[in-house]
Parts: C-alpha cells; sequence; structure tokens
C-alpha cells in the first residue's frame, strides 16, 4: 500500500509564494519515483490577509494544523505589515504551539557555486547549525516613560529543560557527522544567561565523551566562519545567536537561496515545519527569479523527517546535478534561469537521474 502523507503547505508572503509553487513540482516528482503520495492543504495565511482580517492566521489555525504530517512554509513578512507582527503572529506561535524546539539549519557550499569566501571550495563549508527555538527572547518586556526618558526593556528566558535537550540534539547530530560541537556563548557581556547555558552545554558535553566541544564568544565566532569554517562540524547557538550564524553561513556558502531549515518536534508528537532559511525577499518578489533550491532543500528535509530517505536523497542530488552544471540557475548564482526553470530542470533530474541506475544495464 502507498503511503500518503498529509502536508499543509503556507505558501505567505512575497518570493515564498513563488519558491513554494516551484518545490511542490520537485517534490511530487521524488514522491511519484518513490511511490508514495502527498496530500497538499495550501492555506493563504501572509500579510495580505492581515491586512484584509487583522488577522495572520485564523483562531483555530494551530488546530488546523495539528491534523498533518509536516508543514511547508515559504516566507512571512511584507512591507505594510511590521515584522514583529507577522513573525509573532504565523511563525512563532506554530513553533512553539508544536514544540518545534529544534531549528536545524545545515548549510553546505555545494560544487559549482562560488562562495564570496576567496578559495573555499565545497570541502570547507559543511555544517549545521543546530539554533534553539523555542524560548530566549520573549515578549515580556515594554516600553515605558516618555521623550528621552523613555526606555524598553526586553527579558530573554532560558530553561535547564530547554538548554539541555537543545544542546543533548546538538551532540547526538555530531556523531553521526565529523564529532564536533561549538556552542556559541557571550558570557563576558551577558552574565546571567549565558553562563547558565555554558553550564548546561558543559554537562551535556560529558555525556559525549566521543565528540569534541568547544564554546566561543559569538562575535569571535562570526569571525571563525568566514576565517576558518572547514572547522565547523555542528554549531549550536540560542535563538538569536543562531539566526544571525545562519544567515552568515548561508552568506558564506553563496547565496541565503540555498539554505534550507527544519522546525523540528524530535518527540514526533507534532508536525514539524520546513521552510527556507531566507526571508520573503520584497525586493526581487513577483519578478520570478528567487532562486527555489533552498525551499526545494527544505522540501528534502521534510521527506526524510517522514521517513522517506530515498526520496530526500533524489532530491539532493538532483539539486547537486543542476546546481553543478549551472546552467539553469538563477541569477544569485550567477545564471539566468527563472524560479519556474531551475525548479523544472532540477525535477526532471528528480524524475530521471543524470547518474544512478538509470544508466545501469547491458550494452
Ligand atoms: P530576506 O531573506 O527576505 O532577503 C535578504 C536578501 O537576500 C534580499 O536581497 C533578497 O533578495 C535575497 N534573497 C533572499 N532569498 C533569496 C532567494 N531565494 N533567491 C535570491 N535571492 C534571495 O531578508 P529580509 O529582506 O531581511 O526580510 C524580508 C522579509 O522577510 C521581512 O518581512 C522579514 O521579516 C521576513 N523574514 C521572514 C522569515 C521567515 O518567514 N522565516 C525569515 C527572514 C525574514
Ligand atoms: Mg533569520
Amino acid at each position: 500500500m502507498t503511503s500518503t502523507y498529509r502536508i499543509a503547505c503556507i505558501p505567505g508572503d512575497g518570493i515564498g509564494v513563488e519558491v513554494t509553487a516551484a518545490a511542490r513540482g520537485v517534490l511530487n516528482r521524488a514522491a511519484d519515483r518513490h511511490q508514495f503520495a502527498l496530500a497538499w492543504a495550501e492555506y493563504d495565511w501572509s500579510c495580505e490577509r492581515y491586512l484584509a482580517t487583522g488577522q495572520m492566521m485564523p483562531e483555530d489555525g494551530i488546530d488546523e494544523l495539528r491534523q498533518h504530517d509536516a508543514v511547508f512554509l515559504g516566507a512571512v513578512g511584507f512591507p505594510g505589515v511590521p515584522d514583529h507582527v507577522s513573525l509573532w503572529g504565523l511563525l512563532i506561535p506554530i513553533r512553539r504551539s508544536f514544540d518545534q524546539y529544534v531549528n536545524l539549519r545545515p548549510v553546505r557550499l555545494w560544487p559549482g557555486v562560488a562562495s564570496p569566501l576567496a578559495g573555499r571550495g565545497p570541502d570547507d563549508i559543511d555544517m549545521v547549525i543546530v539554533r534553539e527555538n523555542s524560548e530566549g527572547d520573549s515578549l515580556i518586556g515594554g516600553r515605558h516613560g516618555t521623550g528621552a526618558a523613555e526606555f524598553a526593556v526586553q527579558q530573554s528566558v532560558f530553561t535547564r529543560r530547554g538548554v539541555e535537550r537543545i544542546a543533548r540534539y546538538a551532540f547526538e547530530l555530531a556523531e553521526r557527522r565529523r564529532g564536533s560541537v561549538c556552542s556559541a556563548t557571550k558570557s563576558n557581556g551577558i552574565v546571567h544567561t549565558m553562563p547558565f547555558w555554558d553550564e548546561i552545554v558543559a554537562g551535556v558535553a560529558a555525556e559525549f565523551p566521543g565528540v569534541a566541544y568547544e564554546q566561543v564568544h559569538v562575535d569571535a565566532l562570526a569571525a571563525r566562519f568566514v576565517l576558518a569554517p572547514q572547522e565547523l562540524d555542528v554549531v549550536v547557538g540560542s535563538n538569536l545567536f543562531g539566526d544571525i550564524l545562519s544567515d552568515l553561513a548561508a552568506a558564506a556558502a553563496g547565496s541565503l537561496g540555498t539554505a534550507p531549515s527544519g522546525n523540528i518536534d524530535p518527540s514526533r508528537r507534532h508536525p514539524s515545519m520546513f521552510e527556507s532559511v531566507h526571508g520573503s525577499a520584497p525586493d526581487i518578489a513577483g519578478l520570478g527569479v528567487a532562486n527555489p533550491v533552498a525551499q526545494i532543500l527544505a522540501g528534502a528535509m521534510m521527506l526524510e523527517h517522514l521517513g522517506e530517505q530515498a526520496a530526500a536523497d533524489t532530491v539532493r542530488s538532483g539539486v547537486a546535478d543542476i546546481v553543478a552544471e549551472g546552467i539553469a540557475v538563477t541569477r544569485d548564482l550567477g545564471g539566468i534561469a527563472t524560479t519556474s526553470e531551475c525548479a523544472d530542470a532540477i525535477a526532471r533530474a528528480v524524475s530521471c537521474p543524470v547518474t544512478g541506475e538509470a544508466t545501469v544495464g547491458p550494452r
């Protein structure tokens, strides 16, 4: 019997709409080839909806999503709606209601892509950022006073349970990779939460004697991303640090347009959500030039999470083939292809692999 996975798709705003449509085509091909089905339900939750109704998603939005095996999200945010409204009205409620406490952000320099870092090749950039996704900056705080006396306070929250579980996830992941974890800290400047983070991560590190561990101040670590990215395997960081470092890593790997991300509930009690690292890119929205690769790779992470490893591998090798050829790539990677031309080329590679079983046979 073929499995059918129920996927909630939220294209969102700007290029989110373009890249999710493109990526779905590729994922459907992978499903056909590996004999399972993706049943998509599309939701128009977006800034446009907010402007029309005053809400990013309906009251029962979370319950609606709960009935699916996974959520496939484009990007949310658009000029005209403040970014904190779109983020806290849609993305953050989903991440937190579903306890998607791991934000997994693999970054690699794909063969064929030029890094802005001089002399770097695919062997130099291959890391995973494990970003804590359920705590850190909170809504606790406010603005007080007026005029020159006005001030703002914002509280961050770190719990022992929260830090411990993200650290454990990072170390378990490192065991399956090159065996090293680097933890981003700032315990010299942030004197309560960061020493607390460091102490808990070091405690978890002690349970993994086979994994090399170091903690590095986030400012020095930012420099390391540029100067010695080859030293980084798994990087674990708080919500804020992980977010900043992942755009840095994606840029070092050639383009934000190739970086995928998974918001994962490792307990699998709730659906996990897959999206690109990039946002809705209003500057290029509607032009048809957005790179669909990040969203397609987010789809590969989704297939892997659903247990369809072979299909995920097929999608990744389709991306690798097309990116390495460098013909059907978008302009951020130096090509002239449109979003759909690039995705169609990847879809063809997925249905009919350039290398692999199709080439095996009697001559
Ligand atoms: P952005 O990631 O949307 O864009 C940054 C730059 O990268 C832009 O120049 C854009 O053209 C380029 N870029 C991004 N993705 C690309 C792609 N696939 N192909 C080619 N070029 C690409 O970040 P920005 O401008 O800070 O944010 C725009 C909006 O997106 C804001 O409203 C923000 O709040 C929202 N946002 C949403 C996220 C989400 O839904 N998870 C994440 C980040 C931002
Ligand atoms: Mg970000």
